[in-house]
């Protein structure tokens, strides 16, 4: 039979996975991951707190260690993420104003310049929008609404070879408030030239709360920006076969968006508790969304 990679390629596009480092020593997990993608994103290890724990003290170690698997194995890395809101250095918690915005500016160049020219994507903002479509507050909001595209620019300037985007959180359904904030940042960025080239949805479905139905709308009208759309995190309660199948058809049926990833392989390495949400059990056995993915690719 073929594999969710395989498939995926016969239309130029991914298929992905997150990965911890502890899943490095998970021979179960290592044998899906080889068998069936062909991109990978570090769960933990690549985020702001991971990489620089200290003041200018850069840590790699953790992210370099999934990279390196990866990329032996013939796979791609997208990078995630560099300016968030969550899991930040604790130093930052110490800053505000122009120490804040000097603080994210060096992290985005002290990791992009190690990671420079071999990653597929950097998520350089992640979840930067409320609920009802305004910026989200945060520490880094309070710096000014500009930061995000500075952190764009810098994105662009530390390495002008990787694709840049911006990644959140429900943001499927196109009605949706929060979906219009983000694709209306968007189109100012492209209006303004403010470099940015994807948009990450994360695609964290829960229970039957937002199902797919405008999710092409979506996705075909971020792309009409002129940005590639990519499924960033896909994670569906209790795996439902339906709303994976529906997911990857819009995927397929827009062509800017490149590919999907799901946040961990089997049930045992979500974050979704006892969700059961993803595609291979706590056995490592394909379940039914396996096949209704495969089959929609
Ligand atoms: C999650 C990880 O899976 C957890 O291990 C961690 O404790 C918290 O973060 N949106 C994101 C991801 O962009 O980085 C989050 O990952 C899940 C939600």
């Amino acid at each position: 039979g073929t594999t969710l990679k395989a498939a995926a390629e016969r239309s130029g596009r991914y298929f992905g996975a997150a990965m911890g480092r502890d899943r490095l020593s998970d021979t179960g997990f290592l044998a899906i991951a080889n068998r069936e993608f062909d991109m990978m994103t570090a769960v933990n290890e690549m985020k702001p707190d991971a990489t620089q724990p200290n003041r200018g003290q850069f840590d790699f170690r953790a992210g370099d260690a999934i990279y390196n698997w990866a990329v032996q194995r013939g796979m791609r890395v997208r990078g995630h993420t560099l300016a968030w809101h969550a899991q930040q250095p604790r130093f930052w918690a110490t800053l505000s104003g122009g120490a804040l915005r000097t603080a994210m500016i060096d992290h985005i160049n002290g990791v992009m310049t190690h990671y420079r020219g071999k990653l597929a994507a950097w998520d350089v903002v992640n979840e930067a929008f409320a609920e009802n479509g305004s910026r989200r507050s945060s520490n880094l909001q309070s710096t000014g609404n500009d930061w995000i595209e500075v952190a764009f620019r810098t994105a662009r300037n530390a390495d002008p070879s990787v694709k840049l985007c911006y990644n959140d959180y429900n943001i499927e359904n196109w009605t949706y408030a929060k979906t219009q904030g983000v694709y209306n940042m968007i189109r100012d960025f492209k209006a303004r030239g403010v470099p940015i080239d994807c948009v990450g949805l994360q695609t964290h479905f829960t229970g039957g709360s937002s199902l797919p139905g405008n999710f092409q709308t979506t996705l075909s009208s971020f792309a009409a920006l002129g940005v590639d759309v990519a499924l960033t995190e896909a994670d569906v309660t209790n795996a439902s076969a339906s709303q994976y199948q529906g997911l990857t058809q819009a995927c397929m049926n827009v062509p800017r968006c490149i590919g999907i990833t799901t946040w961990g392989i089997r049930d045992s390495d979500s974050w979704r508790g006892n969700e059961n949400p993803l595609l291979f059990d706590r056995n490592s056995n394909p379940k039914a969304a396996y096949t209704s993915v495969l089959n929609a690719l």
